[in-house]
């Protein structure tokens, strides 16, 4: 029996004996909800001895990495760099279809800008000494499924993570969630004052919009997907589903389809939306909408996005589909 309060207490405690006076740690954040909040834990043990990087893989939602900015640096204080490498991972997915390979494209090269910047940081500050710690938001299920590897998630689809940062540049691994499963981790997040429409964020693939755009990535590709995405995720939200929903997207399909506006034929791409309800992702429901809601996301997507003229819903549960598409 422990309360949520005891354990913060400890594992700051905890924290500042392994990082002693001086020890300086940096951790990748993503905007989601267990990066976050590792982040600020982080914070409050060390404060700017804490360094959070944020990677702008060109494939995040949009204005993502101006709100991170926001949030986790004016609002909560993070000390926190936003590397804009979207030319590099875009230039490296060009020409890519196989979703495996975008996967593993952007683990890559997530891996090379992050070890680039944290390089960057021990030079520029050298009389605060060396970078020694690596922050990992591991939560226990992940402990769990790294040792008996059974969840059919990691052998179906490459889940991308930083494993390969700790050998080459040799830096220690601080885990402060390991012990905590999703909930705790928000409890957590709301006890350290994090805003709640964060805590309850849904979760988003590291390989971000890439795996959700079914043929090549271009920029055109990916701002397309960024406008539907928002309209989808606005209207969830005025509807005051978000929270209902397990997780939402929309995904932009390789195809055109036909159709009509005002008196001239279009011939342009579909967007097909998805929204599951699940208790652990590895079983999943489709979500079912009022269809009011569903017409008022379909006519603004084809209304204010050029380029696309089709919506479709996605009714299959997981399995047999998976969450993603890809
Ligand atoms: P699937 O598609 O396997 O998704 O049913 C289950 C959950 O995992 C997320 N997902 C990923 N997360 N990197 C991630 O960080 C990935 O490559 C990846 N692929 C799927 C998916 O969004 C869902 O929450």
């Amino acid at each position: 029996d422990w309360t949520m309060e005891e354990f913060v207490g400890k594992e700051i405690a905890r924290i500042r004996e392994i990082c002693g006076e001086t020890g300086r740690v940096i951790g990748a954040v993503s905007g989601g909800v267990d990066s976050t909040v590792a982040a600020k834990l982080m914070h409050e043990a060390i404060g700017d001895r804490f360094h959070a990087i944020m990677v702008d893989n060109g494939v995040l939602r949009r204005d993502e990495a101006a709100q991170v900015n926001v949030m986790l640096n004016k609002d909560l204080g993070v000390n926190l760099t936003i590397v804009d490498a979207s030319d590099l991972f875009l230039s490296r997915l060009e020409g890519v279809e196989d979703p495996e390979q975008k996967r593993k494209i952007i683990g890559n090269t997530f891996i090379h800008v992050f070890e680039a910047e944290a390089a960057k940081l021990d030079s520029a500050e050298v009389d605060k000494g060396k970078i020694e710690w690596l922050l990992q938001g591991t939560l226990y299920p992940d402990v769990i499924e790294s040792i008996s590897f059974k969840g059919p998630s990691a052998t179906i689809k490459t889940h991308h993570n930083v494993g390969g940062l700790l050998e080459d540049m040799r830096l220690k691994l601080i885990e402060p969630l390991r012990e905590l499963f999703k909930d705790e981790v928000r409890a957590l997040g709301r006890l350290l004052s994090i805003p709640a429409s964060l805590v309850q964020r849904h979760p988003f693939p590291g390989p971000g919009l890439a795996i959700r755009i079914l043929g090549p990535v271009t920029r055109a590709q990916v701002q397309i997907l960024q406008q539907a995405d928002a309209i989808y995720l606005e209207e969830i939200r005025a509807a005051g589903l978000y929270e209902r929903i397990s997780q939402a997207f929309a995904v932009l399909l390789p195809v055109r389809a036909v159709g009509v506006m005002g008196d001239r034929r279009t011939y342009e791409q579909v967007v097909a939306l998805r929204a599951v309800q699940s208790e652990d992702f590895m079983t999943a429901d489709w979500f079912v909408f009022p269809p009011d809601i569903l017409r008022r996301i379909s006519s603004r997507i084809t209304n204010e996005i050029a380029g696309i003229n089709r919506v479709t819903y996605d009714i299959t549960s997981k399995p047999p589909g998976t969450v993603e598409w890809l």
